[in-house]
């Protein structure tokens, strides 16, 4: 038998930021997180999963190379993905026969853009998902002139993408999933939801109860926006992973976020969420960046992520928003020097001609963009 599947998974951009584990194997993490999953169509990751007993061995290929399948968490998704297909045989409920490991699988996948670096960390939400509909959160990404290449461009690491959903659909496993991606790369799990997602902690040992939640469908608030602004391209000198162990280790900043910030946050960001407040929703995805961004400071040794223009950026959101005596504009980073900026559809325009205006694109950088759809903004 053969069989073969292929689907698309996007990524997702946290505004409470997930950056800490309390059980580094399990990956759980110290605080719950939000964040919302862009339209697909932009940023996404397209993987193919060929399933056969002709095979030799497990296979992965990532833009077109061969890479190593023993990759440990790799090799815990496949594992986890078998035996729910084995549970799911023995109870009589289909799925492939994988019991002998008579059926290897070959693993195709491929990004449709090169990642930067801090969008990596994004880029990490990888979850490899079903079709979408079309009303998602849109990007637009925006280069931006500077001391940057926009052509030199590294692609993504590798394992920071995990398709999860690909492989259970090809094994015949469903249900819930995010449990399986978050084996992968831990904000890879809110990738398996649409619209705005929460990765609830969890207090079991077992991490059975850190799963991703929806919070509002892709739906609930169509004017919201996402501007993608490519600062650098390069790789970033930390990964997310060794660096929130690091900080884990170090920060005592870190254990006061989780302890007594990030719990209130959670519930007043879903609140705004709920209730389409955007002043609110963007002055709580500003401060949970910025303290992200204090805690990296205070890791030792710290880590930086945020370079000038970031912090340029910065500044020029809080003048926008200071001009209008309202939040209209929000910045989030992750690890790495680019800015996510989250607006409503009506102040799109203005604010990409402000940026324009500071920041004039570059005429022969412009490769990154040409990769990506620059969505029109009506
Ligand atoms: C800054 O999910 O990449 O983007 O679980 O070790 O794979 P691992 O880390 P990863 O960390 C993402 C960190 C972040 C914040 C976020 O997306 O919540």
């Amino acid at each position: 038998t053969f069989s073969m599947v292929t689907c698309n998974a996007p990524v997702n951009i946290a505004v409470i930021k997930y950056w800490g584990k309390r059980d580094e194997e399990c990956i759980l993490p110290i605080n719950s997180s939000l964040s919302v999953t862009l339209h697909q169509d932009q940023l996404k990751t397209t993987t193919t999963v060929a399933c056969s007993r002709s095979f030799q061995e497990d296979r992965i290929w990532l833009n077109g190379k061969e890479e190593d399948i023993n990759q440990p968490r790799l090799q815990s998704c496949l594992r986890e993905i078998r035996r729910l297909a084995r549970k799911r045989r023995s109870d009589g409920e289909g799925g492939v026969d994988l019991a002998g490991l008579s059926h290897k699988v070959h693993i195709c996948s491929v990004n449709n853009f090169p990642t930067a670096a801090g969008l990596a960390s994004s880029a990490a939400g990888y979850a490899c998902l079903g079709e979408r509909p079309s009303n998602e959160v849109g990007v637009y990404p925006v280069a931006l002139s500077g001391p940057f290449s926009l052509c030199s461009l590294p692609l993504l690491s590798p394992f920071s993408f995990f398709p999860v959903y690909t492989l259970a659909r090809v094994m015949g496993v469903e249900g819930e999933l995010s449990a399986v991606a978050r084996q992968g790369s831990g904000s890879a799990c809110r990738s398996m939801y649409g619209g705005f997602v929460q990765w609830i902690m969890g207090q079991r040992e077992d991490g059975k109860d850190s799963v991703a939640q929806q919070v509002e469908p892709e739906t609930h608030w169509p004017e919201l926006r996402i501007l993608v602004l490519v600062v650098s391209a390069e790789r970033k000198p930390v990964g997310s992973t060794s660096g929130m162990q690091t900080s884990v280790e170090t920060s005592s900043l870190l254990k006061h976020r989780s302890d007594s910030v990030v719990p209130a946050r959670m519930k007043e960001m879903i609140d705004a969420v709920h209730r389409k407040d955007f002043a609110a929703f963007a002055e709580l995805t500003m401060k949970d960046s910025n303290q992200f961004h204090a805690i990296c400071l205070d890791t030792y040794p710290p880590i930086f992520y945020l370079n000038d223009v970031s912090r340029h950026i910065i500044n020029l959101v809080h003048h926008y928003n200071q001009h209008y005596r309202e939040a209209r504009v929000a910045y989030t980073f992750d690890a790495g020097p680019n800015a996510v900026i989250y607006t409503l559809q009506q102040h799109v325009d203005e604010f990409l001609q402000v940026v324009k205006h500071f920041f004039p694109p570059e005429t022969n950088g412009g490769q990154f963009v040409k990769g990506l759809p620059v969505a029109s903004t009506t």
